[in-house]
């Protein structure tokens, strides 16, 4: 069985990060087919637990789990009537708005002005997406519509083509992996850097087109049976816990979906799942390549794990000059999930056209606009 961390001691370690630290944005909490109509599931993210239940009518409530009589906790033993849960001890009522409206006993009835936290929840191609803002102000973006995905057009995000885990990383680090060039070859045994190109920040998007190289200087892989190729392929950031990334048709038409997740002050959930476009709209088994691409990208993620739980985050890194400009545009874009911490100092544009980011070949840590107090961590 599991342990849940939120249970344990948590040891400090330098990754810790302070309530804070939890990003503002959408974030993966569950699959949307783990909670059936009737259903009730506890998670535990952000540092507390959330007790999510789809209502009779198929509507998905997120609310705090402890019920404001005597504190039963509604997640265990609980029952959904209607879009209501019930409390297993005294057989409270509460909706989905977190109001409490029957006290079946008594004749009062019900204390209206009782109110349990609730949470702005989005169901996002299977996923539950859950908006975490740690000043509570209501949502000011919404997730992408990626064409096609939910419809005949793609295979669904199955059982078997989709992975959760809990590691020892701040979701920053996860999402700061897809700009950083330079390991690809270390951790994950790439034959040769990848370029960015189009990098582009949007209000909550971060955007790149990365040219990655499959097969390099071998003469045929599982991958590319015709030899090494070149391939663009599209990384999408929302934020810190969304991120899309997009093969195109030459390769495999895949499209992954990865999310990350804050737990407490030292662990993340981190989800994925891929999916393909069918070659028909009655085709139903998703191809062979197309799974197994999949148990490629696992082992490609976990490969990166031991980096970040035995790291500890440089908040003035030194780059150099050919993973500077993705790194340091990514971590300049973070900071503004992070709206209850002192921001950085505009950027000061480069004398020679560039963007700062460290072309000399000096550290290019002024172009991160680290706020000097938070250099011990992100
Ligand atoms: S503790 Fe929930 S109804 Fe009493
Ligand atoms: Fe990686």
């Amino acid at each position: 069985m599991t342990t849940d961390p939120v249970d344990t001691e948590i040891p400090v370690t330098p990754l810790s990060v302070p309530g804070s630290r939890y990003p503002t944005g959408w974030f993966q909490v569950a699959w949307s087919d783990d909670i059936k109509p009737g259903g009730i599931k506890q998670v535990s993210y952000f540092g507390t637990k959330i007790v999510l239940w789809r209502g009779n009518s198929g509507e998905l409530f997120a609310s705090d789990p402890y019920c404001l009589h005597l504190g039963g906790n509604l997640a265990v033993n609980g029952e959904v009537s209607g879009d209501e849960i019930v409390c297993p001890w005294h057989h409270w009522h509460w909706n989905g708005e977190g109001r409490n409206t029957l006290i079946p006993y008594s004749k009062q009835t019900c204390k209206p002005n009782l109110k349990l936290r609730t949470w702005h929840l989005r169901e996002w191609n299977g996923i539950v997406l859950l908006w975490h803002d740690v000043g509570r102000c209501e949502p000011t973006w919404e997730p992408p519509v990626y064409e096609g995905l939910g419809t005949d057009d793609y295979f669904p995000f199955t059982e078997d083509r989709r992975y959760q885990s809990r590691i020892v990383a701040h979701p920053q680090m996860i999402v700061e992996n897809g700009a950083d060039p330079a390991h690809v070859m270390y951790i994950h045994g790439g034959g040769e850097m990848p370029e960015y190109d189009n990098i582009t920040v949007d209000g909550p998007l971060w955007s790149a087109d990365v040219m990655i190289a499959y097969g390099a200087g071998k003469e045929s892989t599982w991958l590319t049976p015709d030899g090494g190729m070149q391939v663009k392929v599209g990384f999408r950031n929302y934020g810190l816990g969304l991120g899309g990334t997009l093969w195109p048709k030459e390769f495999m038409s895949a499209v992954m979906l990865m999310c990350n997740t804050p737990v407490d002050e030292t662990h993340t959930d981190q989800f994925f799942c891929i999916t393909g476009k069918k070659s028909s709209p009655e085709e139903t088994e998703a191809p062979r390549r197309l799974v197994r691409f999949f148990q490629h990208q696992k082992h490609t993620n976990e490969q990166d794990y031991f980096t970040w739980e035995h790291m500890k985050v440089v908040g003035r890194p030194n780059l150099a000059p050919e993973e500077a400009l993705p790194l340091a545009s990514l971590r300049r874009w973070a900071w503004q999930f992070y709206p209850h911490l002192e921001q950085p100092a505009p950027r000061v544009p480069s004398s020679n056209g560039t963007d700062g980011a460290g072309h000399d070949g000096t550290n290019g840590a002024a172009a991160l606009g680290t706020p000097a107090k938070e250099q011990a961590s992100l």
